[in-house]
């Protein structure tokens, strides 16, 4: 596989878009082709069997464009399919999974509330982690599949938004949390709203997520297999979706320059 190929990154829609920035910014010389899969969104309220479909669907796209790596920039295909992929493709996989590992170290005497996909919060690999992180009765799963449907119709930034995050944090308004793990990748477009909102009740909590580590696990893996780009231009980025491009084209551009 040639050094300039380009990395692969999918989601199931524009989740994986908040990934890829970070993606862009530990590795600026590497060419990206981000596939969305828009048309079968969303995946969290899936049965496992279809999300492996899928997910290997999205793999096989990426894989037509010759992308040496790929990033699996979505929790709830990572939990569902990427033991999965790995028998099946040599290619290496970055998966992503919620950061429970850390929000467990920022983790004082109270909560940490894990916001994802209710996918992903069924998955065994899910309770496993919460288990060897020692945290075991003090996680609360919060399933917020409305905000995954508000980033898909690129509501993102509006009141309604807000609205959902505020219906999924109030009900646990009276507990003791010391972290709120961002456990889907569609949720990072809302982190200012989520901030906003996370902050009238439990005033400067931190929030986690998975970006920045699977950025940093993607570089470790292209050096391990010495596949860097060698380029000093700026990498480039192709965007495609598996919906009508006319409508989510202009969304990921959209997305991809909001802070
Ligand atoms: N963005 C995905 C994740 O990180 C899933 C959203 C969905 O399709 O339900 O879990």
């Amino acid at each position: 596989m040639q050094k300039t190929a380009p990395v692969g990154v999918f989601d199931s829609g524009v989740g994986g878009l908040a990934t890829l920035k970070a993606l862009q910014k530990q590795l600026p010389h590497e060419n990206f082709v981000f596939y969305g899969d828009n048309a079968n969104a969303p995946y969290g309220t899936k049965q496992t069997e279809l999300i492996r479909k899928l997910s290997f669907a999205c793999t096989e796209f990426l894989l037509k464009k010759n992308c040496k790596s790929i990033v699996i920039a979505c929790n709830t295909a990572s939990s569902a399919a990427k033991e999965e992929l790995r028998q099946v493709y040599d290619v290496p996989f970055v998966a992503m999974e919620p950061a429970i590992a850390p929000a467990g170290r920022a983790r004082k005497d109270g909560l940490v509330l894990v916001m994802a996909t209710p996918a992903t919060l069924r998955q065994p690999l899910f309770v496993y982690r919460v288990k060897k992180c020692g945290l075991e009765g003090h996680v609360v799963a919060v399933p917020c599949p409305k905000l995954v449907e508000l980033a898909e119709r690129g509501a993102v930034l509006g009141e309604e938004t807000y609205q959902a995050i505020e219906e999924a944090l109030w009900p646990h308004r009276d507990k003791k949390v010391d972290a709120i793990v961002l456990g889907c990748t569609h949720f990072i477009h809302a982190r200012k709203q989520i901030r906003q909102c996370a902050d009238q009740i439990w005033p400067g909590v931190p929030l986690m997520d998975g970006n920045q580590g699977t950025a940093v696990q993607l570089e470790r893996i292209l050096n391990q297999y010495d596949m860097r780009n060698e380029q000093t231009d700026p990498g480039k980025v192709e965007l495609c979706t598996s919906g009508d491009p006319d409508k989510y084209l202009p969304l990921f551009e959209k997305l991809m320059a909001q802070e």
